[in-house]
């Protein structure tokens, strides 16, 4: 299944979380330092990144896991120049 933006995570039926226990994801805390840095990189191309005013944020309805069925994000303006430096 390759990875799709658009997708519904509860019609998936998948979750996207590290497992627990004795086969608890080794290489979390290294997917975790990656999407923090490109979260980073994100924020720094796009200044004006924010959530869109207004919207309701809807908890999935999951007991175990703490997840959202749609967050949107906004930005206004073309990328800034400046960040094109490699990590
Ligand atoms: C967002 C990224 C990732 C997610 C969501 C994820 C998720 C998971 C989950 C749910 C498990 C548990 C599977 C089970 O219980 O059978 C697992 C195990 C594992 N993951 Fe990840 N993983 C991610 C990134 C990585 C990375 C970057 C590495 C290595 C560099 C990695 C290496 C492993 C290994 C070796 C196991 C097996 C651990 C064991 O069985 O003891 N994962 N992962």
């Amino acid at each position: 299944m390759g990875f799709k933006l658009t997708r519904c995570v509860l019609t998936l039926g998948v979750h996207l979380s590290f497992g627990h226990g004795i086969h608890y994801c080794i290489g979390a805390a290294l997917a975790k330092l990656e999407v923090r840095l490109a979260l980073e990189e994100l924020a720094q191309h796009y200044p004006s990144l924010h959530l869109e005013p207004g919207q309701i944020i809807t908890p999935a309805p999951n007991f175990m896991l703490r997840a959202y069925q749609e967050m949107v994000l906004v930005i206004d303006e073309s990328p800034t120049q400046q960040s094109t430096k490699s990590i």
